[in-house]
């Protein structure tokens, strides 16, 4: 395909012609300075929540010495001129094996959020997995993207009527396919955000497809409907039961009044915000879903369904005998469980038992186009690209994000060639070598 033959040797030209006029890129082309920088822009909260994990955040380093385990061989003298770096997906050709995963609660890193995620999605044709909790709703973010790809990426919530409502609207927003999120039907244990005492979702943000979904609208009224009102509440509570209304109190209550629909006074004065919240908390995901359910979500949608967060081989192939297209080998970038086996370590084995009957994805420390060749030729169809594509976000909203995603397509672009193959279906563990 000769739009992404030469995605590598563009990208440089871009780069080094404009060095010329003396402009560098607006953001690292490498993984670790990106991160670096990204910290020095963000706030404590905002940086804790995107870089964070599951206690010691052992799983997020075993991600990364994974792939520091394997070395590419690289083959010489074989013509790697004209190159492909297209796969196919669910009936539909990629430019590469990249996707952008699902990233919630965005507007931490910058206001123009999955908008600005899904503009530069579009531009470059990756698809975009629209998060559960999405900062913008999927149907502004479909209307953005023209017919670009995208997936929407689903949390089995309590509620049946709502988990069909999302599921429908992702049909509509012309999504290509479900991704079920298995790893989250509870919040991980993670210090750095419980240090802080911040969770996004409780001051309203994250929760956008939820407040723009009729079915979660109707659940907040009809609790809003049902709490007492405030004055009764404070004739009943005493004096000192009653929290003080500090600064950081204020601001999470004007948070959720600007996460609701409608005009920012009339939901300062309005209860909707607050139970909307409240509602999202209690009922977001449900701890209690089993291999059973999955029959259930099956005869509600005609879209692939992907499992994300497989990591034992046993659950890949129950996951296919119950009729799912695709898994997803994730550790939520080790945001969920602490000592959790590193992704790249689960591959192998969940792709020889599934044997080719479906797609296996895998997400969870890939920050480069050589890490996209490793976990291909370990036999993933593509990977999920997560915090890089946050970082640049975070340093030049749109722009950045097309930056970062272009980096990792040019360099996966230069590896494959640089490695002497033309085509991603040549990679196989063969182009690998163990290495300490
Ligand atoms: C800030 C943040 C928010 C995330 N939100 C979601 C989410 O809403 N849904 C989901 O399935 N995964 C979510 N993930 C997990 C990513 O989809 C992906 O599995 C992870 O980022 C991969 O790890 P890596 O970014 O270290 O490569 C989130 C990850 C981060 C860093």
């Amino acid at each position: 395909m000769d739009s992404a033959a030469g995605t590598g040797r563009r990208r440089q030209d871009e780069v080094y012609r404009a060095g010329v006029y003396g402009h560098r890129p607006r953001v690292p082309t490498a993984a670790r300075a990106l991160q670096r920088r990204a910290r020095e822009r963000l706030g404590g909260r905002a940086y804790s929540y995107v870089a964070g994990g599951a206690g010691d955040e052992t799983t997020q380093r075993a991600n990364r010495t994974a792939f520091d385990r394997y070395a590419v061989v690289p083959r010489v003298l074989r013509d790697v001129s004209a190159r492909d770096t297209s796969v196919e997906l669910f009936g539909r050709r990629l430019p590469a094996p990249l996707l952008l995963g699902p990233v919630g609660a965005l507007e931490l890193v910058h206001p123009a959020a999955d908008l600005a995620v899904a503009r530069a999605a579009a531009s470059l044709g990756v698809p975009m997995v629209f998060s559960n909790q999405a900062s913008v709703s999927m149907e502004e973010c479909a209307a953005v993207m023209g017919s670009s790809p995208r997936w929407f990426q689903l949390y089995w919530s309590t509620s049946d009527e709502l988990v069909e409502s999302l599921v429908g609207r992702a049909e509509v927003s012309g999504c290509d396919a479900l991704v079920v999120t298995l790893d989250t039907t509870m919040l991980g244990w993670r210090p750095r955000d419980l240090d802080l005492g911040h969770l996004p979702f409780a001051l309203g943000k994250g929760i956008a497809q939820y407040t723009s979904d009729p079915v979660f609208r109707r659940l907040v009224e009809e609790r809003a409907g049902a709490a007492p009102a405030p004055a009764q509440v404070g004739a009943a509570a005493s004096r000192d039961r009653q929290p003080r209304p500090t600064l950081p109190a204020v601001r999470a209550l004007v948070g959720m009044a600007r996460a609701w629909p409608g005009p920012l006074l009339d939901n300062l004065r309005s209860p909707l915000p607050r139970a909307a919240v409240e509602t999202f908390l209690s009922i977001y995901s449900r701890p209690s879903i089993t291999w059973a359910d999955l029959a259930w979500l099956r005869a509600r949608t005609r879209l692939p369904i992907v499992l994300k967060g497989v990591l034992h081989p046993d659950d890949a192939r129950r996951a296919l005998d119950e009729g799912v297209d695709g898994v997803v080998v994730s550790t939520h970038g080790g945001r969920q469980v602490d000592r959790s086996i590193a992704a790249l370590d689960a591959l192998p084995d969940v792709v020889a038992a599934v044997g080719g009957r479906a797609p296996v994805l895998l997400d969870s420390g890939v920050r480069s186009g050589a890490d996209v060749l490793t976990a291909v030729a370990l036999g993933a169809r593509a990977v999920l690209l997560g915090r890089p594509f946050a970082w640049g976000l975070a340093l030049a909203g749109e722009e950045g994000v097309r930056q970062v995603v272009s980096d990792v397509l040019g360099e996966f672009d230069l590896t494959l060639g640089l490695s002497g193959h033309t085509a991603v279906d040549q990679l196989s563990p063969d182009v690998l070598r163990r290495v300490g």
